[in-house]
């Protein structure tokens, strides 16, 4: 199994982004790399913890894996991408655990169903635990005594593995979101709402056209940060001028949508988001449910009113387009997102830091705030649906071997999403980061910002 490519999966300034210099030898590179892997593993496990192993079996929809399989399948990355090529003697902790945790690797071999991972008692929830513990010993293990020749063979894959982690933590809280929506007592995660906050008006920024470049701008030879390799080359768009919405739509707007038959106009849907709408009969966002005319929403802090002030969620890339054209605008295409977005500041994302107290977290958008003359709410709350197909960037490559599925694989019947969300963990998302679901997914948290042509 050939190691990433680094020119695709690039570490050289990981310390950057944490405000730390960059620890220049390779003893202080590899302790820097022990002691992020401890705190990226433990982030999982708090996430994890509010469930009992009940809750961690279940998968509600194919689409959905059961925590304790989110806590195992990063393990076996490590395990399968790491130590099975340099742990010397290597000896997987349990022959089967490569076929029941390798996700979509065709390379790797055979894999379980997965629309079947939650029939599978066994492993349970405190085994996967152990799985864990004897994957994190090994690797501190290897980090610990590697040499300066196996560090630079490996540097790349294990800051891959921090990055796919972070991303397996957010899909483990949508995940459950959704099971736990699915039972009648209404259970909660964790949390509690957000204090409520007044309204603010929807303002226009307008962004100047011309040539751009967008993709991920690090070079592994000026100590650029990590990107997958979907962002990257960076490369030249022509852009004409256009306006973005200053903030995220919200409930409250999502609701005149609705009185004004949002869900019941054919001339606002795209075709076959209108046969989603029939076929599933939609008539509302995929969490809202009516009680004695009262719109309410499940959350992971509980189910409350729907708050009209709070960026509307969990929408498909169909409905953002309807609503977009019932408002007479337009979505956003994802080089205009980025180009705005990496003029307002660094291309690492600044949504607030975390606790290590799962319970003092909303895990929802949160409100716009008063408008500042920037674009409010870019990472940290909602995903935002662009109009741009998730296709390859001009000159993009796939890494070789196994790691070479990580993202290309994908790139078709797909959009792109941008920004970050409220289960994003902090510091994951940056300007150049795609993300990417079919258009009629409702389960990850997706909102909505207004575009529309410039010079107007
Ligand atoms: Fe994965």
């Amino acid at each position: 199994m050939a190691p990433p490519d680094k020119r695709l999966f690039r570490c050289g300034a990981r310390c950057k982004d944490r405000g730390v210099e960059p620890t220049s030898t390779p003893a202080g590179e590899a302790h820097d790399l022990v002691s992020r892997y401890r705190e990226v593993r433990a982030w999982t496990e708090r996430l994890a913890a509010p469930l009992s192993p009940e809750d961690q079996t279940v998968q509600s929809m194919p689409d959905v894996s059961p925590t304790k399989w989110h806590r195992a399948h990063v393990t076996w990355f490590f395990e399968t991408f790491v130590l099975a090529e340099n742990e010397p003697g290597f000896s997987a902790f349990q022959e089967q655990y490569w076929f029941l945790f390798n996700s979509y690797y065709e390379a790797i071999g055979p894999r379980y169903s997965r629309p079947m991972r939650g029939v599978i008692s066994r492993p349970g929830a405190h085994d996967v635990g152990r799985y864990r513990s004897n994957v994190d010993d090994r690797m501190s293990d290897l980090l610990d005594r590697v040499d300066e020749g196996t560090l630079a063979k490996i540097a790349a894959t294990v800051e891959l593995g921090f990055h796919h982690e972070q991303q397996h933590q957010e899909l483990l809280l949508m995940d459950i979101k959704h099971v736990l929506s699915l039972n009648p007592l209404r259970p909660v995660y964790a949390g509690s709402p957000a204090a409520a906050t007044p309204a603010t008006p929807l303002s226009w920024l307008d962004f100047d056209g011309g040539l751009v470049e967008i993709g991920h701008e690090g070079s592994a030879d000026r100590g650029g940060s990590f990107c997958f390799d979907n962002e990257l080359p960076r490369h030249q768009q022509w852009l004409a001028s256009y306006r973005l919405a200053d903030r995220l739509v919200t409930n409250g707007e999502w609701m005149e949508f609705i009185a004004d038959g949002g869900y019941r106009r054919a001339e606002l849907w795209l075709s076959d988001g209108w046969g989603r709408v029939n076929d599933e009969g939609w008539c509302a966002p995929f969490y809202w449910s009516q009680i004695d005319g009262v719109w309410f929403e499940h959350t992971l802090h509980g189910t409350w009113p729907v708050d009209p002030t709070l960026p509307v969620c969990h929408v498909s890339h169909y409905e953002a387009d309807a609503y977009a054209t019932w408002a007479g605008k337009r979505l956003p295409t994802e080089a205009e997102w980025e180009h705005a977005a990496a003029l307002q500041g660094p291309q690492e994302a600044t949504s607030p830091p975390r606790g290590s107290d799962v319970s003092t977290e909303t895990w929802h958008p949160r409100a716009a705030g008063p408008a500042d003359g920037t674009l409010r709410q870019l990472f940290g709350d909602c995903w935002e649906w662009t109009s741009s197909a998730y296709l390859p960037y001009p000159g993009f490559r796939p890494a070789p071997g196994a790691i070479g599925e990580y993202n290309g694989k994908f790139m078709s019947g797909q959009m792109v999403l941008r920004g970050g969300c409220a289960l994003t963990p902090p510091g994951h998302a940056r300007a150049s980061y795609r993300n990417f679901f079919p258009a009629g997914a409702r389960w990850p948290v997706t909102g909505v910002r207004l575009a529309d042509d410039g010079g107007r």
